[in-house]
């Protein structure tokens, strides 16, 4: 297959000098690489504080942006702009991401996920890039697949951990690259194919630009998903003070009726009627001597 040839002769190429399309994509890149890591989605991923909930919605959401970049891949696999690039044994993840989907919302998940605005957006971009400028389209397949060959395999054993999944796999196919050796020696082929293209210097900054197009729709994504998943623990952390305030009022009208049922005691006793008539009594008496 195309994909997997010549990768020892590619790895060699992988030594241009600064300057390339590899080169100029990782220094360019930096800041907002820097920034992705360090959206409070990321950060708290990075600790290990992340739910099932927040797991599901970002699985969920990359299911949504494959399945856009990979349908676009797949209609330039043959465009020489991307062509060199096209590795869909070893890179491709929507049906990992189909596998992972199956795993955490059963039968039904295509009807249960939810694309949220920001994804819609990244989706959006993903089908315009690859129909009208596919010479852009390598910068969204950098920026995502190298990403996750790279962090990406942290943040599998920290999701692992974190929501203790099975280690034989299962809710983790999206980051496990079976068709990839050495995810080293692999970013180094993908690279020295980068620099293959037939880009001029105007097209190569084209290409860089776009590259940190994608990483602010992927920055604007972890923002939304913060958002969604603050909210919903709000919601929740409401939910459960209200709970408590009407469990807190029942419990107050249960004292209530046990003291009107401790008066009604008292009213329905003849002989405490009698004292308390009797003491009624006397306090008139008491009053009416002392205006005399
Ligand atoms: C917690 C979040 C992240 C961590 C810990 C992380 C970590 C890393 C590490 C350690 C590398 C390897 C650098 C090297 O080989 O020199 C890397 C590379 C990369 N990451 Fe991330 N990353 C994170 C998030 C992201 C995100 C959100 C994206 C984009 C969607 C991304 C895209 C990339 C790309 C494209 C590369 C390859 C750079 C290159 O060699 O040209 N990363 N990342």
């Amino acid at each position: 297959m195309e994909s997997a040839k010549n990768m020892s002769t590619d790895t060699k190429n992988s030594e241009s000098p600064v300057g390339d399309l590899s080169e100029a994509l990782k220094e360019s890149t930096k800041d907002v690489h820097e920034q992705a890591e360090n959206t409070e989605f990321m950060k708290n991923f990075q600790k290990g504080q992340v739910s099932l909930e927040e797991f599901k919605l970002v699985m969920s959401s990359l299911y949504f942006i494959y399945s856009a970049l990979e349908e676009e891949i797949e209609r330039n696999k043959e465009n020489p702009c991307f062509a060199p690039v096209y590795f869909p044994t070893e890179l491709h993840r929507k049906s990992s991401l189909e596998k992972d989907m199956l795993y955490f919302y059963g039968s039904k998940w295509r009807s249960v996920i939810h694309c949220p605005e920001a994804v819609k957006k990244y989706v959006e971009r993903l089908h315009y890039v690859g129909q009208k400028e596919p010479q852009l389209l390598v910068a969204h397949a950098y920026t995502r697949y190298l990403g996750d060959l790279s962090g990406g395999q942290v943040l599998k054993k920290i999701a692992q951990k974190a929501l203790q999944l099975p280690s034989t796999g299962e809710g983790l196919a999206f980051f496990t690259f079976d068709a990839v050796s050495s995810a080293m020696k692999f970013k180094q082929l993908y690279r020295s194919r980068m620099n293959s293209l037939d880009l001029d210097k105007a097209s190569k900054e084209k290409v860089v630009e776009e590259a940190r197009t994608a990483f602010l729709l992927n920055i604007k994504m972890f923002e939304q998903l913060q958002e969604i998943t603050s909210q919903s623990q709000t919601a929740k952390k409401e939910e459960t003070d209200v709970r408590k305030r009407v469990k807190h009022i029942a419990n107050g009208q249960s004292h209530g009726a046990e003291s009107n049922k401790n008066m009604s005691t008292v009213s329905s006793s003849p002989f405490l009627r009698y004292v308390l008539g009797f003491g009624f009594l006397l306090a008139v008496i008491a009053l009416g001597l002392q205006a005399l």
